[in-house]
């Protein structure tokens, strides 16, 4: 009997009584509500409140000074870490996006931004102090973010999700991860990225809700 995905990982702790659960349905009822006014195909593909409510614990107990995310999209994610950057008083946030709107590329109905909205549109003006965004290709945009930062605290992967992506942002992240931080990544079960990454680095894994972890 095969088992599954997530039969080898380990749930990671974190705090889950931060009052935050609000917070993060607001975003989702926000996007929300902008989808529903597009055809019913398209998708926001949006971490997802569960996920957003964990990464803001997490955010909140390790108090990083550098956290960088890729996949932006409509916003959920970098909102649910900004809130908690804030919260801490401290930390910076970068993030990369390669956006597409809904209805400019044949076939494309997920991970879309409704027409007239720009990457990250759900996260509010006061949240954007502590935050750099960065549109293009993770290819050619982490080299550069890792030229000015030499070291990050957390990275998060939620851009493409194909193994060549995942596995080029993994070795450009770890290789610039503090000793102690930590690597997370959405969608891993798509492929084995991840578990051969971590298997690579002989780390042990982790789950925080249906987001992968690893620590350096
Ligand atoms: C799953 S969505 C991100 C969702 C977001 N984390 C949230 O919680 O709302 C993925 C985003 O990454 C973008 N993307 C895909 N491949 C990329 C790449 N190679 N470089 C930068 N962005 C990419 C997609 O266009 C999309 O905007």
């Amino acid at each position: 009997m095969s088992g599954s995905y997530w039969d080898e990982f380990v749930d990671y702790e974190v705090n889950n009584d931060l009052n935050i659960r609000g917070f993060v349905e607001g975003l989702a009822e926000k996007v929300d509500k902008a989808f529903s006014e597009l055809d019913d195909d398209y998708h926001p593909a949006y971490l997802g409140v569960e996920n957003a409510v964990r990464l803001y614990a997490l955010i909140r107990e390790k108090k990083p000074s550098t956290v960088i995310e890729t996949g932006v999209c409509n916003g959920m994610s970098s909102a649910a870490i900004l809130k908690a950057l804030k919260d801490n008083k401290k930390g910076k946030l970068y993030s990369v996006d390669l956006p597409v709107v809904a209805g400019s590329i044949e076939g494309r109905i997920g991970a879309v931004l409704p027409p007239g909205k720009s990457s990250g549109w759900v996260v509010s003006d006061e949240l954007k102090e502590r935050w750099e965004l960065l549109l293009g290709n993770t290819y050619y945009v982490l080299p550069k973010i890792f030229a000015k930062v030499d070291q990050t605290d957390v990275f998060i992967h939620d851009s493409g999700h194909s193994y060549e992506t995942m596995m080029f942002e993994f070795g450009i992240a770890w290789y610039h991860l503090r000793d102690g931080g930590v690597l997370l990544a959405d969608n891993t079960d798509k492929n084995e990225a991840f578990k051969d990454f971590a298997r690579g680095k002989e780390r042990k894994l982790f789950r925080l809700n249906k987001m992968a972890l690893i620590e350096k």
